[in-house]
């Protein structure tokens, strides 16, 4: 039996798919059985990562967790798995927590970290994934881009080899499935670096028709982020992280294609897979 948490979210509803098509048993964990829209093969649990004991009959009879970071309650959630007979761990954390320098003030660097800190220590066998920036990020234009064509936004120039859902889902569920990979910290990306700029056009390409980014002054910017009920320190931390990225082509890691076999998706594939959802 394999727990996925989760399981509802933009990587976890993959993993649960190819889990099921490995032919395992799945249990899918989310605070809405109702609503989950998940498969019938996979047996639907309720449970809320912030309230552990909500969690802990999730574990019963499981092999290995599929663990989304929730701050704050991760360390009694392993812990519960370890008493429980879990054996394997994987969890989906971030990229940031490699390039993220000594004593630098960020709330989401700072929360995997410590997520990841607990995991180490449980006795579990553990591994990370760790993607950078997802692909599916870029659904916050498709307002503007159902609207016109032209999205406006700051640093045009930003660079990142945004990465698709399936890729993250591929790599976890073969370390969910195999042997070899405990105490290993995967960092994921896709295939090519492209600017914010790009990424938008491809966009275009995609649905069939020109858009272009428009770019804005980042306190302009900052000021629409926050009219848009997007919290402040958030904005704060995303503006610092874009103008960091201007000019600067992410690193590319071969991991996806070590691990699957195939290399990563590109972000024209992830774009066509999209095409509804910006139409
Ligand atoms: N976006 C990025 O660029 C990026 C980059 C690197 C790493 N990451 C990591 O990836 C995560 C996002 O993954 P994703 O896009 O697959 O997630 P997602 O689409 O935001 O979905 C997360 C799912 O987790 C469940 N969930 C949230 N809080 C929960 C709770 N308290 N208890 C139980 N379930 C809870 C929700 O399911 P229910 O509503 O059904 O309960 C939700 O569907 C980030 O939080 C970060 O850790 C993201």
């Amino acid at each position: 039996m394999f727990l996925v948490t989760g399981a509802t979210g933009n990587v976890g509803r993959h993993v649960v798919d190819q889990l099921l098509a490995a032919g395992e048993a799945v249990r899918a964990l989310t605070r809405d059985p109702e609503g989950a829209r998940l498969p019938a093969e996979a047996e639907v649990v309720a449970g809320d990562l912030t309230r552990p004991e909500t969690v802990e009959p999730a574990l019963k009879g499981v092999f290995a967790l599929f663990l989304f970071p929730s701050p704050g309650t991760a360390g009694p959630i392993v812990q519960a798995a370890k008493e429980r007979g879990v054996r394997r761990v994987v969890m989906l954390s971030s990229s940031a927590v490699e390039y993220d320098t000594e004593g630098a003030d960020n709330a989401i660097v700072a929360y995997h970290k410590e997520i990841e800190h607990e995991i180490e220590q449980s006795g579990l066998e553990w591994t990370f994934v760790r993607p950078c920036g997802f692909a599916v990020n870029t659904l916050q234009w498709a307002p503007q881009i159902r609207a016109g064509d032209v999205v406006r936004g700051p640093y045009a120039e930003a660079e990142m080899a945004l990465i698709h859902e399936r890729d993250i889902a591929d790599v976890a569920t073969r370390v969910l499935l195999t042997d070899g990979h405990g105490g290993a910290k995967y960092v994921l990306t896709g295939p090519e670096s492209l600017t914010q700029a790009e990424q938008v056009r491809r966009i275009g390409e995609a649905i069939g028709r020109p858009v272009r980014y428009e770019e804005l002054p980042p306190d302009v910017a900052r000021e629409q982020m926050i009219q848009n009920q997007i919290p402040a320190e958030f904005v704060d931390m995303s503006l610092t992280f874009q103008a960091e990225l201007v000019g600067v082509p992410t690193e590319i890691s071969p991991r996806v294609e070590e691990l699957t076999g195939r290399p990563a998706r590109t972000f024209d594939q992830w774009a066509a897979d999209h095409v509804a959802d910006f139409r």
